[in-house]
């Protein structure tokens, strides 16, 4: 490999793509063992962390129970949990909580009662749960770890926080005749405009999921699936793609950009309503407007297709203004700023695409199928949520497993050494883009038909007419991406594209539904549950 522009390798003990909960996790934990690097491809606040309202879900009442847990977290993923990593990331709930106090989340706190005893935090319930147990700092948790674990990050000497610098691809040293394992990564730095080589002994992939395929989603810019994809490219299996989970209740609104209305809403009592006022829930689910989200997103959109309706409506203005404004205080404000009032009428709501359950498969310590890379949060695949995952219990799973992640990185710690000399990144045959025009148009294509085809209801004919385009597409982008020089949306998009097709490959395999993968060609589900597992190798 040739270099067209020779910039000085950097070198970390520890290289963690991504600045979400599971990241900066991980990063605060093994901080006190060497150099770690945590890169993010825009602001440190970024990913769908900072944007997570309900809560993390973990045990901590003592009315509640582990089995309790388990057993809801089993129930929403239809079958396809593994019953061990459920077992295991429920049992260390309250270890990961207390380990996020300890570093200064402010939960809220339950107030005081005359002369009875109570869990000093309040806890809040959604979709799924038996009990109350989802611990929150009011309706912006999310901007609560985030704002926390960054301000700890920075104080940390050993920590180096590289903003706008965004990872293309992994370097895997077999490649290049080197160590069989992952070395570090080539990394474009978006605000000088170069691309660098870090060096690494351990390789964290903590990119969060992909909801960016999708035309609505819940999520923020960044969720192109840029660690599955570089994964999938550096030989990492990838499980179960096809789950990908619709949040039921998105506000319908032209310039919301899909802003959650969380399921807490629900959870305090809120109710689902057709534009006659008429509650459906209890037609389709005995827990109505609380059963896990896959059959309220899936009443939602049969609701809206039968009364040719552009939303349904979620309605809580029969609580006190008080409760509304105590519990919901940023919903409220942002509803209000988009002319609703929560405390006096119902708002429009719509399903969008907000979580991928599936990713890059890893072991209970985070390890992928190439040695020296790990992966941990929402980009990963640990079986935990089976095919729904269960309100909550993602953050859990970041810091869960960034926690195990860590510990077995430490246990390796001594046996690694830092790697070579790494090549420079090659951009000598490439030139400047003359159709910038291309990237955009792709974009808007893939998430359009993914939308139209790849959504809440599938069939077999709409999952092959969108398997059609992504290979046309697949061809036209790499072709691009090898003849001009890189920017920040080819990048992603050439993610998007090999993410979409490996949702869409997965979806087609499934031949049954189950929890978010429902399918008209084959509604009923298989009576023995199994994971879909995509291997690189035979591609
Ligand atoms: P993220 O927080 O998504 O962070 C990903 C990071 O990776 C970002 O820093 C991003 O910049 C970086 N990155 C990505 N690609 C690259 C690249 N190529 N190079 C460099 N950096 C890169 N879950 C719950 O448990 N409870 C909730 O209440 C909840 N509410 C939610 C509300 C919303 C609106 C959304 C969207 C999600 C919610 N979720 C919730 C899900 C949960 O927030 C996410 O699953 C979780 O935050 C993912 O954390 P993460 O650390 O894996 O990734
Ligand atoms: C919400 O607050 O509804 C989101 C919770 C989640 O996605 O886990």
């Amino acid at each position: 490999m040739g270099a067209s522009r020779s910039l000085q390798q950097q070198q970390y003990d520890v290289l963690v793509i991504g600045s979400g909960a599971a990241g900066l996790s991980l990063a605060l934990k093994l901080a006190k063992l060497g150099q770690v690097a945590v890169i993010s491809k825009t602001k440190l606040w970024s990913g769908s962390t900072p944007y997570a309202q309900g809560g993390v879900s973990a045990v901590l009442d003592k009315s509640d129970s582990l089995s309790a847990h388990v057993n809801d977290t089993l129930n929403a993923g239809a079958g396809l949990c593994d019953k061990e990593t459920v077992n295991f990331t429920v049992a260390n709930g309250a270890q990961s909580i207390n380990w996020l106090i300890e570093q200064g989340v402010p939960f809220t706190r339950n107030k005081p009662k005359k002369n009875k005893k109570q869990f000093a935090y309040h806890l809040t319930r959604e979709g799924g749960h038996s009990h109350r147990r989802v611990i929150h700092a009011d309706d912006a948790t999310g901007a609560a770890i985030a704002e926390t674990l960054i301000q700890q990050a920075k104080a940390h000497p050993n920590i180096s926080l590289l903003e706008r610098h965004l990872a293309i691809d992994l370097i895997h040293g077999e490649r290049l005749g080197l160590k069989k394992r992952c070395l570090g990564a080539y990394v474009f730095d978006r605000k000088k405009r170069c691309v660098r080589v870090i060096a690494a002994r351990f390789v964290v992939l903590a990119t969060g999921g992909a909801g960016k395929v999708y035309l609505y989603t819940s999520n923020p810019d960044t969720a192109t699936g840029d660690g599955m994809a570089m994964a999938w490219r550096a030989g990492c299996r990838v499980a179960n793609m096809e789950f990908i989970q619709f949040h039921p209740t998105c506000l319908y609104h032209p310039q919301a950009k899909s802003f959650l209305i969380s399921e807490a809403v629900r959870g305090e009592g809120g109710r689902l309503l057709l534009p006659n006022g008429k509650r459906f829930m209890d037609k389709f689910d005995p827990r109505a407007e609380l059963a896990p989200r896959d059959i309220v997103a899936r009443a939602i959109d049969h609701e809206m297709k039968r009364t040719g309706s552009d939303s349904v409506f979620l309605d809580i203005s029969h609580k006190s203004d008080k409760f509304i404004t105590e519990h919901f205080p940023n919903i409220y404000q942002r509803c209000r700023e988009l002319g609703f009032d929560l405390r006096r009428e119902p708002i429009p709501v719509v399903p969008a695409a907000h979580y991928t359950c599936g990713g890059v498969i890893i072991d209970r310590h985070g390890q992928t199928d190439v040695h020296g890379l790990f992966a941990i949060g929402e980009v990963s695949f640990t079986g935990l949520h089976g095919a729904n995952r269960m309100a909550s219990n993602s953050l859990l799973e970041c810091v869960v497993f960034a926690d195990s992640t860590a510990a077995a990185i430490e246990a390796q710690w001594q046996q690694v050494d830092m790697p070579p000399n790494l090549p420079a990144w090659d951009d000598s045959r490439v030139t400047d883009s003359d159709e910038e025009v291309v990237v955009a148009h792709n974009w808007d294509e893939l998430r359009r038909f993914m939308w139209d085809y790849v959504g809440i209801v599938r069939t077999t004919k709409r999952l092959q007419r969108a398997q059609h385009r992504v290979d046309l597409l697949q061809s036209e982008i790499l072709e691009y991406y090898r003849h001009f020089r890189i920017s920040n949306d080819l990048i992603e998009l050439r993610n998007l594209v090999q993410v979409a097709d490996l949702i869409i490959r997965s979806a087609l395999a499934r031949q049954e539904s189950r929890g978010l993968h429902y399918t008209l060609d084959f509604p009923n589900s298989a009576p023995l549950a199994h994971n879909t597992v995509l291997s690189p190798e035979r591609r």
